[in-house]
């Protein structure tokens, strides 16, 4: 049940940690281009400020390609670096050839038989994008679950992504996510409630008052 934060920002980042509650950091290429930083640079100064698993994803191209990026990002963060690949049949290949190794995630699943075929690769983690498929007509959420039935007898977990807010963050959960990812705004927003604020209120009346 590992919460991730999704984000390239290291002050962001920063931030997040700060909090306690979390256990690693997931990227994606275009949370790196906003950062307006080299990759390699983002994730040197993640792995700086997160002591936990630290998600790269490999930039599209041929299998060959993806495999030189993934070498010499695990290089430099041995242990803690978590290869991302795209689910694509190279990428699939890719996890296939280095997922003993280094542990793999198969990204942007939207279906059972993608689900499949990561396991089959021999990926780490299975990440689907809960909200889109919901955003798409589909069921995020469903989705999940099935994926959790599907994978039982694989070693791979499941890495619930694109949650937008707290409802989708529980909802990934309660459908059998093993861990999620989310950003940092989401995240802070789980700490609060309404009737939360309330009772806070009623607490500094309480402490306003003359005794
Ligand atoms: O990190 C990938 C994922 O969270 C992106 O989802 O819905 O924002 O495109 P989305």
């Amino acid at each position: 049940m590992a919460l991730f934060v999704d984000s390239a920002d290291a002050d962001e980042v920063k931030r997040a940690m700060e909090l306690g509650v979390i256990y690693g950091v997931t990227t994606n290429p275009i949370l790196i281009a906003r950062s307006g930083k080299e990759a390699r640079q983002v994730i040197a100064e993640l792995s700086e400020i997160c002591p936990g698993p630290i998600f790269h994803q490999v930039a599209a191209g041929s299998t060959e390609e993806m495999l030189a990026e993934a070498k010499t990002f695990s290089a430099r963060l041995p242990q803690r670096l978590v290869i991302k690949v795209p689910c694509t049949l190279e990428g699939l290949r890719l996890v296939s050839q280095i997922g003993e190794e280094t542990p793999c995630a198969v990204t942007a699943i939207f279906t059972l038989a993608q689900t499949y075929l990561a396991c089959q690769a021999g990926a780490r983690y299975v990440i689907p994008y809960v909200n889109r498929l919901t955003r798409a007509g589909g069921d995020g959420p469903g989705l999940v679950k099935t994926m959790r039935e599907i994978i039982s007898e694989s070693e791979a977990e499941i890495l619930a992504a694109s949650l937008k807010s707290p409802q989708d963050v529980v909802s990934a959960l309660f459908s059998g996510a093993h861990h999620v990812t989310a950003p940092l705004k989401v995240i802070e927003e789980m700490a609060k409630d309404q009737l939360t604020a309330e009772a806070l209120a009623e607490f500094a009346a309480a402490q306003d008052e003359p005794s």
